[in-house]
């Protein structure tokens, strides 16, 4: 069966980390977001996957390939300019003959696909649209439908007293590709706003799939600490490493000094090394070849990959992207590649710190 992921978008609200690497293919405990989503879509037998995207195409490119490692068909869609949603689906329409998922690149998911489709099929549906419940709807898109789940009423950001479902839009659709004939070709088309109001306009069999499966947008730093902390937390099953026994996964040649301190649950990448008097925290996860220097604290962080934290340095709450050196103190900063914060510095109030950019020494202090 065949799946569209919609990756073109810019990961703006996780600046500096999708600067250099989109959003697809950030670290989720140490391995690209999307390979993750392959192979959750190609247990359900959605092997035949196109990418459609327009940002930094190359960086996905070069990671995933022609997604043979992953047991599936990537083919590329590569959009001159953002299309949106819609837009994007109908650029890749030539790849598409029978009904096909639709995945936002960027959700985080457990949804049972099979039953989705057994549900859009029972339904006669030409569109399926899943739904995930929240407290709070008034800040998204939400989705009205009856009681054999057919749409009544797409809703964006209700005021309380309008609020009549608290199922929004959870990014994953089945679609008969007949629908695309309404999307203008090469034009800027959103499903959520445009395509699927005018179906249900129009009469046609648009159906919720409401779900309580496990859903997580990853686009924005809290959201993408949380997905660590939930998986680290078991939340979803994965493979996080080899297992060390309390709450501990290490990848291969790790080096942890006999007197450091790990309290988990921590995930290390391959040849971490963790320094003398050290204390590192969860959840945490620190990517490949990266050290933690000497009494170095590292607490509820994601390390990238070829981190230094420097002798005695504090690392708490941050996110920091490759090859960046920390030799300072960080609460709540979110660096991007390649950065160095010498000492004397106290980084906070989620501060984010550009790739590239160098910290001297006694520059920055918070309060
Ligand atoms: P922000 O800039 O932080 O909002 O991130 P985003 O634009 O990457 O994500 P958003 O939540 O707006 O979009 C949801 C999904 O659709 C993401 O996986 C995007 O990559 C994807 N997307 C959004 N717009 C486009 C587009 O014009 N073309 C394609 N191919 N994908 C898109």
């Amino acid at each position: 069966m065949k799946g569209v992921v919609l990756v073109g978008g810019e990961g703006t609200r996780l600046r500096p980390l999708t600067l250099h690497l989109p959003k697809p293919v950030v670290p989720i405990v140490n391995r690209p977001f999307l390979e993750r989503m392959v192979r959750w879509m190609s247990g359900y037998g959605v092997r035949e996957i196109i990418l459609a995207l327009g940002y930094l195409p190359d960086k996905i490119r070069e990671r995933l390939g022609d997604g043979g490692a992953l047991g599936v068909n990537l083919a590329y869609s590569v959009e001159e300019a953002p299309l949106g949603t819609a837009g994007a689906v109908k650029h890749a329409a030539g790849y598409l003959t029978d009904t096909c998922f639709v995945f936002n690149g960027d959700i985080l998911t457990d949804l049972d696909l099979a039953a989705m489709l057994a549900a859009h099929r029972r339904a006669q549906a030409v569109v399926s649209i899943a739904l995930t419940p929240v407290d709070d709807p008034t800040q998204y898109g939400v989705v009205e439908f009856d009681a054999e789940g057919r749409v009544q009423r797409f809703v964006e950001k209700p005021r309380p007293d309008e609020v009549r479902s608290h199922y929004i839009n959870a990014g994953t659709y089945l679609i008969e590709p007949a629908v695309l004939e309404r999307v203008p070709a090469g034009q800027y088309w959103m499903f959520e706003r445009q395509l699927f109001p005018e179906l249900v306009a129009a009469g046609e069999r648009v159906f919720a799939f409401p779900t309580d499966a496990y859903w997580i947008d990853i686009g924005t730093p809290e959201k993408y600490r949380q997905v660590h902390a939930d998986l680290l937390a078991g939340r979803l099953g994965d493979h996080l490493g080899n297992p060390h026994g309390d709450g501990l996964w290490a990848g291969d040649g790790c080096q942890i000094d006999p007197s450091a301190t790990l309290i988990g649950p921590v995930a290390l990448g391959d040849r971490v090394r963790i320094g003398p008097g050290a204390v590192v925290s969860g959840p945490t996860v620190i990517g490949a070849d990266s050290v933690i220097g000497a009494n170095a604290h590292v607490a509820e962080s994601i390390l990238w990959e070829r981190v230094q934290v420097g002798e005695g340095a504090i690392v708490s709450e941050c996110i920091i992207a490759n090859d960046c050196r920390v030799e300072c103190q960080a609460y709540r900063a979110i660096l991007g590649a390649r950065v160095v914060v010498e000492p004397g510095n106290r980084l906070d109030r989620g501060i984010r710190v550009w790739p590239e950019r160098v910290i001297p020494r006694d520059t920055l202090r918070f309060g």
